[in-house]
């Protein structure tokens, strides 16, 4: 088995996964306009849907809210954590027999049919911790949907950022004081991060060439029995574009949530989200500008692609 897959095996069972990404809306700002985007995006492309194959569903964000709207659901993820966590949720909701829940590797999925789903959707990257085989596993997607694809994964454009800004994430937390451990380890080493950083332009070139965050310093951790970050492949737009034409997607539309946030100081942020009627105006607004081609690229990690079969 590869790397990426054992890695992204461990990452993803780990037994709090399912409660941490559950909550992320309530943690991150980042994560508030990503996912609001993918849902206007996903309500904007029901018409005719009504059996919905969800690949990397986590803890059922965005399957469970089609549930809701009256499709069936097959929420398949490889982490048992998350599937406990979304039927824990599709439960109270009222729409679990709506969702049947298939734990699974995006990586084999033959044994599902051609067009066997109305829509195949994949969201917040899973594809992207595919990696070698990520085309194979769009080739897969695509081959099962029988009217529409629609699946985000991390960009290129919108990861390289990070190697020049080592707190990043600081500018997203909702609350410096969340007891989230993630947002506590962020808040505690900000200045240790800052004082010890440099640009590695070397890496930074290397990861603007062949994609990839992360490699042999994850495959050592992981057999010194730790649990790295997954190793993580990033997409060009126009690279992706190219493999859904390549798999014969028409009408292909990219776009890439979280552009017009990233631009913004956390303290404006803070305050847009405490404010529900500014939210909204904002929300509505990262909308049209993140959904404009020529930003498509520089999201928020995620680039964001939508096509008619
Ligand atoms: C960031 S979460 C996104 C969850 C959900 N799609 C959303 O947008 O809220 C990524 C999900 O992909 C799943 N995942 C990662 N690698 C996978 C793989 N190779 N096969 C299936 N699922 C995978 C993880 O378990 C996790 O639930």
């Amino acid at each position: 088995m590869d790397y990426s897959r054992k890695i992204s095996e461990r990452q993803w069972n780990l037994p709090d996964k399912g409660e941490l990404e559950s909550r992320r809306e309530e943690t991150y700002m980042d994560d508030i306009i990503q996912k609001d985007h993918i849902q206007r995006k996903l309500l904007e492309h029901l018409d005719g849907i009504e059996t919905v194959f969800d690949g990397g569903a986590g803890s059922g964000r965005f399957s469970i809210l089609l549930a809701k709207h009256g499709c069936q659901v097959t929420h398949f993820d490889i982490s048992q954590p998350m599937i406990d966590k979304a039927k824990e949720l599709a439960e109270a909701e009222g729409v679990s027999d709506r969702i049947t829940f298939v734990q699974g590797a995006l990586e084999e999925l033959k044994d599902y049919a051609d067009r066997s789903f109305d829509l195949v959707m994949s969201f917040d990257a899973p594809i992207s911790y595919t990696y070698p085989n990520q085309y194979k596993v769009i080739g897969d997607l695509v081959r099962m949907a029988k009217k529409r694809i629609m699946f985000s994964v991390s960009g290129r454009l919108g990861s390289l950022p990070y190697l020049c800004n080592p707190v990043q994430k600081n500018q997203f937390f909702l609350r410096e004081d969340d007891d989230d451990p993630f947002v506590r380890w962020c808040v505690e080493n900000r200045e240790k991060m800052i004082r010890s950083f440099r640009f590695d332009k070397k890496n930074a070139e290397k990861v603007m060439e062949d994609g990839l965050f992360g490699g042999q310093q994850e495959i050592d951790a992981y057999e010194a029995g730790e649990t790295p970050w997954c190793i993580t492949y990033t997409f060009m737009p126009d690279e992706l574009e190219r493999v859904l034409q390549g798999c014969g997607v028409k009408n292909i539309r990219l776009s890439g949530p979280g552009a017009y946030g990233r631009t913004i100081p956390r303290e404006i942020l803070v305050r847009l989200m405490s404010d529900p009627e500014q939210k909204k105006d904002f929300l509505d607004f990262c909308y049209q500008y993140d959904s404009n081609p020529y930003v498509c690229g520089m999201g928020k990690d995620n680039l964001l692609a939508i096509g008619d079969i």
